[in-house]
């Protein structure tokens, strides 16, 4: 492997540690400071010269602010002298907006590409896209990876059916059945409004078992998994798990999922989850060794 030196910016510090940990090095040097009216200030410590450098950032909330300073720490990354900037976004803030849903909209991951590729990254890599499109935005390589495989480890298959939330999740738990030897997987059939961003779930698609495993890509404000959890319940589930990779966990978000009908909820730390979203059913598991190994390449 040719010799990294890897950055961290401050939304996931303690996953840059992992990463660093497992591959055996230190994590580089970096002042981030800032001004009293909060503007950020940038600045490489370590000699970066004529080096392969690695970022890692998750751009979760607050995402124009951690957007910025990734683009900061790159920039300064290449002024230095860096010879490449890999940028690993383990979650990748405005994927949602990659495409015009309404008249009138900004496709602002479209932006967003174009400023990361501006500011100096030579590659990104991601986790768990929320489509697989997403690359195509991106003029430089996007290395998608997946969580799919640390979940499909916890999953105990008897009595158990795999569920989509939504009928955009299929081609997730489609990849999931298969790492388990085709394990059965129904779909709930689910509606959100795209002015109120009301959810409806009206049905299921396919067999209900004793236990239902909803697997998504996020959880934001919890809705969907709630609203999921209960149907599946009348439905005849007699438990209810949920397994996702990016704890997006809007305000409530956490109160939402302790709550409702589930008994445990799996998410990793793409985004670091703070001491107060924190609850008994959440348990966090790590994609830092999938980061170091594929760093390795
Ligand atoms: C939707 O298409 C996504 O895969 C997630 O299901 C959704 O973003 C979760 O959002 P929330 O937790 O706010 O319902």
């Amino acid at each position: 492997m040719e010799e990294l030196k890897i950055f961290s910016g401050s939304s996931n510090e303690p996953l840059a540690e992992k990463v660093c940990k497992s591959l055996g090095v230190s994590l580089s040097d970096i002042e981030i400071t800032i001004f009293s009216d909060g503007e950020k200030r940038v600045r490489v410590v370590d000699s970066v010269l004529d080096q392969h450098c690695v970022v890692i950032q998750s751009t979760a909330s607050p995402a124009a602010e951690n957007y910025m300073e990734l683009f900061f720490i790159i920039d300064a990354l290449k002024r230095s002298g860096a010879k490449s900037v890999t940028a690993v976004i383990p979650y990748l803030g405005y994927q949602r907006q990659d495409h015009i849903f309404r008249d009138g909209e900004a496709v602002s991951l479209d932006v967003v590409a174009k400023a990361l590729q501006a500011a100096g990254a030579a590659k990104i890599v991601t986790f768990d896209l929320h489509t697989i499109k997403i690359p195509e935005l991106f003029s430089i390589p996007v290395t998608h990876l997946s969580a799919l495989p640390l979940f499909a480890k916890k999953i105990n298959k008897e009595d158990a059916v795999l569920v989509s939330p939504d009928m955009g999740g299929i081609r997730r738990i489609k990849i999931i059945s298969e790492l388990l030897g085709n394990m059965p997987y129904a779909t709930v059939v689910k509606n959100r409004d795209l002015n109120s961003g009301e959810i409806t779930a009206t049905k299921i698609e396919g067999e209900v078992s004793k236990t239902a495993i909803i697997v998504d890509d996020m959880i934001s404000s919890g809705r969907t998994v709630a609203i999921a959890a209960n149907l599946l319940k009348d439905s005849g589930a007699e438990e209810v798990i949920v397994m996702a990779t990016h704890a997006v966990f809007s305000e409530g978000a956490s109160k939402v999922l302790q709550n409702c009908a589930v008994s445990k909820v799996i998410v990793t730390d793409t985004i670091e989850v703070s001491q107060d979203k924190q609850f008994s059913k959440l348990e966090v598991i790590s994609v830092a060794d999938i980061i170091a190994k594929e760093l390795q390449e």
